[in-house]
């Protein structure tokens, strides 16, 4: 059995998505932000088939139910666990997490099971104590903002609180959560705090400010962006803060300050029929359009490798158009790198498609 959490108002589109992917499967809805999968295959098949998932916040692998009678017990029956199946001195993660209704004592109850199974580990096994929490996040920028992404040699082991008394436990072995990218989530639970910045010009720069936490990779001072729909200028705001230049198309003007500034350069026009006259580091968009129309321009700018990344926002009217993102996940090009699709902790009704194209040679544009 497979956990896959997702936000509550999202369990319906997951159980759709999932369900178009793996048509012979048996999801079990558990609460109303986890759904059980139940099919045949290992995990690396299902992952296979099923492929990114938009609704899906995080995925528990092979996930069993794991009884807490204390915290003790449940730490010694985890560290035995521990014991027999991760590799000695390789680094892994734990992410010991509540879900439903026992937010805070659960919250607190996690901890003292994570404080337990340390202090059990460093009387029982301190070679695999070197491992947890080993690889170094690498900062993007600043502190809060962590590059959390799987390194190959990593295992994660997530345990679930679903009540006091129980929960799941999945332990994925190297390299699956590395291999498992865009579907096993770095962040515990899958969840990014919406980031704050009450100087941007409004609340869409939280939407880049994930993007780029869960790419593991921020822009940077000298790089070039385009900003497809910049008005009124938050995901120009944030490159332009931190050095980068950015060519900001609207056919509305930004901010005072971010059109005086000497790092924007404004066009004002259709953002669809903009092309870049040589390609670009970034290609930002979160143009208000059909889903359709943003679809075949974030295709089209990869195709043509006008940008090396790309943070593009889909956005919806009504929940009947969720299935066009599937066109993404099929026709993305071979050559993209890494690519995830996404129903951010900081959207609405919308999705988002960031990614990688490459270090290759760049396609003159022109
Ligand atoms: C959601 S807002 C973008 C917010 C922006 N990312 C920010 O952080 O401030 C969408 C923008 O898309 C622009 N827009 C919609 N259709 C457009 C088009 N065809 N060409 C250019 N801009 C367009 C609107 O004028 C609007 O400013």
């Amino acid at each position: 059995m497979h956990l896959i959490l997702s936000a509550p108002e999202n369990r319906p589109f997951l159980e759709q998505e999932l369900l178009r992917a793996l048509p012979t499967s048996v999801l079990e809805p558990l609460g109303d932000s986890m759904l059980a999968l139940k099919a045949p295959g290992s995990w690396s098949e299902i992952r296979t088939a099923v492929g990114l998932t938009v609704f899906a916040r995080q995925w528990l692998p092979e996930a069993r139910s794991f009884p807490v009678p204390s915290i003790r017990a449940a730490a010694e029956t985890l560290v035995t666990e521990l014991i027999g199946c991760l590799p000695e001195g390789a680094p892994w993660r734990l992410q010991v997490e509540p879900r439903f209704g026992v937010a805070d004592a659960g919250r607190h109850r996690c901890e003292l099971i994570r404080d337990s199974v340390i202090e059990q580990l460093r009387k029982r096994r301190r070679s695999l104590l070197k491992g947890l929490d080993a690889v170094p996040k690498a900062a993007l920028g600043d502190p809060n903002r962590a590059c959390p992404l799987f390194q190959p040699e990593e295992s994660l082991v997530q345990l679930l609180l679903t009540s006091l008394e129980v929960g799941f436990l999945s332990i994925l072995p190297a390299p699956g959560p590395f291999t498992s990218m865009g579907c096993v989530s770095p962040f515990p639970l899958g969840e990014v705090p919406v980031a704050v910045d009450k100087a941007a010009p409004s609340r869409a720069f939280a939407k880049l400010a994930e993007s780029e936490r869960r790419m593991g990779r921020a822009i940077v001072a000298g790089e070039t962006c385009v900003d497809l729909g910049a008005a009124p200028g938050s995901w120009t705001y944030q490159p332009v803060q931190r050095g980068a230049r950015v060519i900001a198309v609207d056919r509305s003007p930004l901010r005072d300050d971010l059109m005086r500034s000497p790092r924007v350069t404004f066009h004002q026009g259709d953002a669809f029929r903009f092309v870049p006259e040589a390609p670009v580091d970034w290609l930002l968009c979160d143009v208000i359009a059909a889903p359709e129309r943003s679809i075949g321009l974030v295709l089209e700018w990869v195709r043509e490798r006008r940008c090396r990344y790309f943070v593009v926002t889909i956005k919806f009217k009504g929940q009947e158009d969720y299935a066009q993102l599937d066109v993404l996940k099929r026709e993305m090009p071979r050559w993209v790198e890494s690519f995830q699709l996404l129903h951010l902790c900081a959207n609405k009704n919308e999705a988002c498609v960031f990614g990688t194209v490459g270090d290759g040679p760049l396609k003159n544009a022109g």
